[in-house]
């Protein structure tokens, strides 16, 4: 639990002192090493596994539309779901209207999240095109309004402004109210996670647009939109960033293609950013924030707990973890015959079958 959570000033009754405490940014242990968000993955199940066996500094939800929740699309909600041990977690959100991010913020805050995370970053078509993700990058003035209305939002939540007075759609205030607890009402930081440009690096410029606004942190992955994810990710630029924002109080986080632990370290120690995120590297990995290489039997028991959680969690709709089951056999014996069954699993009983045979216990009986 962080500590501002116990904070003894808990039952003072004025507000001031809510703008006073820490947040979790100035708290969190530097370097860190966090789990990226990356949607379809970063789910809550992949979150609850990461938590308990890689324990990344920090774990970011996949992105979650602003629009989605406020038109009430309670699919959109799921994935704002969080267990305690994935503290801090932060909720990424995207969208491009101001006013929408003074709404959903409120909601970040009412569901009890550490922090919320701005996408500026993806670079999909249908996301980019609308002027979210990475289309701000086009767009400071918006990508400044949004972070400041996202701030307001957090301000009037903390001093007791009620998720009633916001118009939101019926059913996602009656989801919000069944979510575990009421958390303290305090203020939350805001982050970004952005992209070194759209058709050509202008990180210095951007990053400089994003300070103005003063978010608790700026998540760079080192390529540009129009290079999707290929080519590699230029860190000198990302060095380059975190120069710019050095002294601001915002906290710099490198982003893209680390493999390990090591390769974390080494980019930190390079460049003089305060922390990473890895994503792709941790796909049926959780082990690698903590140097970990599991023996196949430590991956297959992994695989089942994930499997568990994730049926927990999403009942009948068990398609989402088949992935994850797939990248968890990598180098298996054999492991192109058996994802390709794992592909087409339909629940925990099913996944057992498959998996438990190749227990060395198992197969040794
Ligand atoms: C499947 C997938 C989904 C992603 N979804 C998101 C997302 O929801 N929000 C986000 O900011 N970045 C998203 N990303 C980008 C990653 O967070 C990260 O920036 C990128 O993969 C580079 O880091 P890596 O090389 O460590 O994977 C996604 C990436 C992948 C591969």
């Amino acid at each position: 639990m962080c500590p501002h959570r116990l904070s003894p000033f808990f039952t003072l009754p004025n507000p001031w002192y809510k703008r006073m405490m820490h947040h979790f940014w100035q708290e969190i242990k530097r370097p860190l090493i966090g789990l990226s968000p990356m949607d379809g993955v970063t789910d809550p199940a992949f979150r609850r596994i990461a938590a308990l066996h890689g324990k990344p500094d920090l774990i970011i939800t996949e992105f979650t539309s602003a629009d989605g929740i406020c038109h009430g699309a309670e699919r959109e909600l799921s994935g704002l779901r969080f267990d305690e041990i994935e503290r801090p977690v932060v909720a990424q959100i995207y969208g491009a209207d101001p006013a929408l991010f003074f709404k959903v913020a409120q909601l970040v805050c009412e569901l009890g999240f550490d922090g919320l995370d701005i996408n500026m970053g993806c670079p999909a078509k249908k996301v980019s095109s609308n002027g979210c993700g990475a289309g701000l990058i086009t767009d400071p003035a918006r990508a400044q309004a949004i972070i400041r209305s996202a701030k307001e939002g957090i301000k009037q939540w903390a001093d007791g402004a009620p998720l009633s007075a916001l118009n939101l759609h019926p059913k996602i205030v009656a989801w919000a109210a069944k979510q575990k607890g009421k958390p303290f009402r305090r203020i939350i930081p805001v982050s970004v996670k952005t992209r070194l440009g759209t058709n050509r690096i202008v990180i210095r410029e951007w990053v400089q647009h994003l300070l103005d606004a003063n978010p608790a942190a700026i998540s760079i992955h080192g390529r540009t939109l129009s290079q999707g994810y290929s080519g590699s990710a230029n860190w000198e630029a990302i060095y380059e960033a975190a120069s710019i924002a050095r002294g601001s109080g915002t906290l710099i986080l490198g982003n893209g293609d680390i493999a390990t632990l090591e390769e974390a370290h080494q980019k930190i120690r390079q460049g003089g950013v305060d922390g990473v995120l890895i994503g792709r590297s941790a796909l049926g990995n959780p082990w690698i924030f903590q140097n970990l290489y599991p023996s196949y039997d430590e991956r297959i028991k992994v695989a089942l707990e994930h499997a568990a959680i994730f049926q927990e969690i999403n009942g009948r709709y068990f398609s989402g973890m088949r992935k994850h089951l797939g990248w968890y056999c990598r180098g298996f014996q054999g492991a192109s015959k058996l994802r390709a069954q794992l592909v087409r699993v339909k629940d925990l009983e099913e996944t057992k079958e498959l998996l438990l045979p190749y227990l060395s216990e198992v197969a040794s009986l």
